[in-house]
Order: structure tokens, then sequence, then C-alpha cells
């Protein structure tokens, strides 16, 4: 094991169902790069993160392969490996290719993570062995029944979890084989570390840092990047 050393494991192996092109999502363009371009840029970039692995599907591996070419300057400090059918799985295959001590799991599909975000996440490890990070929630959250509306929930008691989310990398490793924790399977690496027993920091996220799930968030995020052009060019 590489002591104090962080990964970041971005998963980009999702087919994009609900943003519905034809491409899987972390290729759909965005701003004359592929979604993906974003969060490799700032992984690749950041000081504390020693690899980026890259998990996208099968069918995907000859475009990421060539993504790289086009892209010399990730080259040396990107993995790419296969991801799985759902996301527990592609994390899965990510964690297994690490030797960090840490691994940070980031969605391709968020790709306005900033400097900021990854640092106080970092910064938790001298605290926690698993930290997510969340953004507070603003809008009134209600339980529904069938077309019946149910009780508000205390806004305050609630935040929306987001990527990244960082893990001791052997403690994240070993949950994935113990099959009591995973069944169900978990919806994300958090919920493993709950059943397990371990205490989860969280850190503050950026709204900015949505997931483009949606066409109207593929909207946002076409006229953010127009805006932010200047930034991401020419790197
Ligand atoms: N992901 C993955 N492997 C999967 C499923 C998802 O690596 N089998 C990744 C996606 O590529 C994405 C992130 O996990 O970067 C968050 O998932 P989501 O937004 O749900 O993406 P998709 O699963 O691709 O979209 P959809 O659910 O609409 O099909
Ligand atoms: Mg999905």
């Amino acid at each position: 094991m590489i002591q104090d050393k962080t990964d970041a494991i971005i998963v980009a192996a999702g087919s994009g169902s609900r943003l519905g092109y034809s491409l899987p999502k972390a290729f759909v363009p965005l701003g004359e790069k592929p979604l993906l371009y974003y969060s490799v840029l700032k992984y690749t970039s950041h000081p504390s993160v020693s690899s980026v692995i890259l998990v996208v599907s099968s069918s995907m591996l000859e475009s990421a392969n060539a993504f790289l070419e086009d892209h010399p300057q990730f080259k040396n400090s990107t993995i790419i490996t296969e991801g799985g059918d759902e996301r527990w799985k592609s994390v899965r295959n990510g964690v297994h290719v690490s030797q960090a001590e840490w691994v940070l799991i980031h969605d391709a599909a968020r790709p306005f993570i900033t400097d900021e975000v990854i640092d106080s996440v970092i910064q938790k490890r001298e605290c926690y062995d698993s930290v997510i990070t969340a953004t507070p929630e603003v809008d009134t959250i209600r339980t529904f029944r069938g077309d019946i509306m149910g009780t508000t929930l205390d806004r305050s008691q609630v935040v929306r979890v987001g990527t990244p989310q960082l893990f001791r990398r052997t403690l994240l490793s070993e949950s994935f084989s113990e099959p009591s924790l995973m069944d169900p399977p978990p919806t994300d690496e958090a919920a493993l570390m709950e059943r397990k027993g371990v205490t989860i920091g969280f850190a503050w996220g950026d709204p900015l840092n949505f997931k483009i799930t949606t066409p109207s968030d593929m909207q946002i995020a076409e006229a953010l990047i127009e805006r932010d052009k200047k930034m991401f060019m020419g790197r």
C-alpha cells in the first residue's frame, strides 16, 4: 500500500438512460468535449491526487483509450478499467485497480467539481475513514403515497448527497466481498460503510457540482460551460 496517497476513481460506465442519447452519458459532448473530460481534468491536475482510474463500460474501452490519445496531458496519470452493469460494480472494479491508501469516488456526470470541494473532503481524512459531500436541501420536502400528500420533512435535518466521496481503500474493498453487507445492493458506498458500522463524516459540497441526469440538466451545463469556456479550453 502506498501511504497517504489518494487515487480518484471516476465512474463513467453508466448508459445515461434518463438523458436519452444513444451515446453513453459520460461521452456525450458538452462544450466540444466529452462530459468525462471535465472531471478527468480536475482530478489529474489536483496536487493531492496520485492517479485517476477511469471506469467505462466494455463497449467504450476503445473510445476511452482514444480519448487519452487525444489528451496526452492526462495519459501518464490515468488508468482505464472496465465497469459493471450497476454503479457499485463499477466502483468496485475501480477500487480493485488502486493501490493507494485512500480513494475518492466521483461521478463523471458531475463536471463542475472544484478544487475547493476536493480539498475539503480530503481534509476530513484526519477525522474519518469515510467522508461524503452533501449540499443543503432548499426545497420543501414531503412524503407521498399515490396522489395523496404525506407529511413535510424537517428540511434542516436532510441534505442532498453527492460525490466526491472519500474512503480508506482497504475498508471499502473488503466491504465489497462481505455478502452480508451487499444484500440488498447498496445505493452508494456510504450505505455500505453505514452497514459496517463505520461513522460517515461529511464535507459541504457545491450546488454547482450537480449531477447531469436529464436533458434540462444538460441545458444548464451548456450555459455554465459557455460562461467558463475561457477557463477550461486550451489546456
Ligand atoms: N455509473 C457507472 N456504472 C454503472 C452505472 C452508473 O459507472 N453501471 C456511473 C455513471 O456513468 C455516472 C454515475 O455513475 O457517472 C452516476 O450515475 P447516473 O447519474 O445514474 O448515470 P447513469 O446510470 O449513466 O444514468 P441513468 O441512471 O439515467 O441510466
Ligand atoms: Mg444510473
